[in-house]
């Protein structure tokens, strides 16, 4: 996946594109559920399990997710958002497979997802499989998510 990299969002200015691209591609009015409004201090994302990764592609930060360690070799790959001007050309199947191999790296051996009802195509062409990983977690964002899993 030459000119692609995952960073890990540690810099004021790279907290700065990972809210942009999380409020344009997953939080847009309308996009989902309504009465969810972003929060750009979240503690999950300063939870030292979590780690929160930018997409970054010739320099430009295009895409955004995190990473959440839920056991020791458990890991939940989270608010994956590709740019919109930049969705279908190959860049989430290239963050997708930086995400295998960080997982991996840090020894993780499965990974889960709540999957956005219109993103489990991406996610099945890239081997992961439907399975109910925890159904606690399919409330409020989540609701209408379909849970899967791959192993890494
Ligand atoms: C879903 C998303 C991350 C995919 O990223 P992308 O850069 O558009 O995907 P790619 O172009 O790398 O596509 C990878 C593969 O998945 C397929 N694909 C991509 N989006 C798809 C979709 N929504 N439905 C079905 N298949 C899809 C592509 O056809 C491609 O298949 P191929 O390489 O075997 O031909 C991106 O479109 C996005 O951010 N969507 C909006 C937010 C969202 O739904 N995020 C997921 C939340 S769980």
């Amino acid at each position: 996946v030459s000119g692609h990299a995952l960073v890990v969002v540690r810099t004021d200015e790279h907290w700065a594109a990972l809210h942009r691209l999380r409020r344009a591609v997953l939080f847009a009015p309308g996009r989902r559920v309504r009465d969810i409004v972003y929060d750009d201090a979240h503690p999950d994302d300063r939870d030292p399990a979590n780690t929160p990764f930018l997409l970054v592609h010739d320099g430009r930060p295009i895409g955004t997710t995190r990473l959440d360690r839920l056991a020791p070799t458990l890991g939940a790959v989270r608010l994956v958002a590709i740019d919109g001007s930049e969705q279908r050309r190959g860049h989430g199947r290239a963050l997708g497979a930086l995400i295998d191999a960080e997982a991996r790296r840090s020894g993780m051996t499965r990974l889960v997802v709540n999957s956005a009802p219109d993103a489990v195509g991406y996610y099945r062409r890239l081997g992961w499989s439907e399975h109910v990983w925890d159904a606690a977690e399919l409330v409020g964002l989540a609701s209408d998510c379909v849970q899967m899993h791959k192993l890494v």
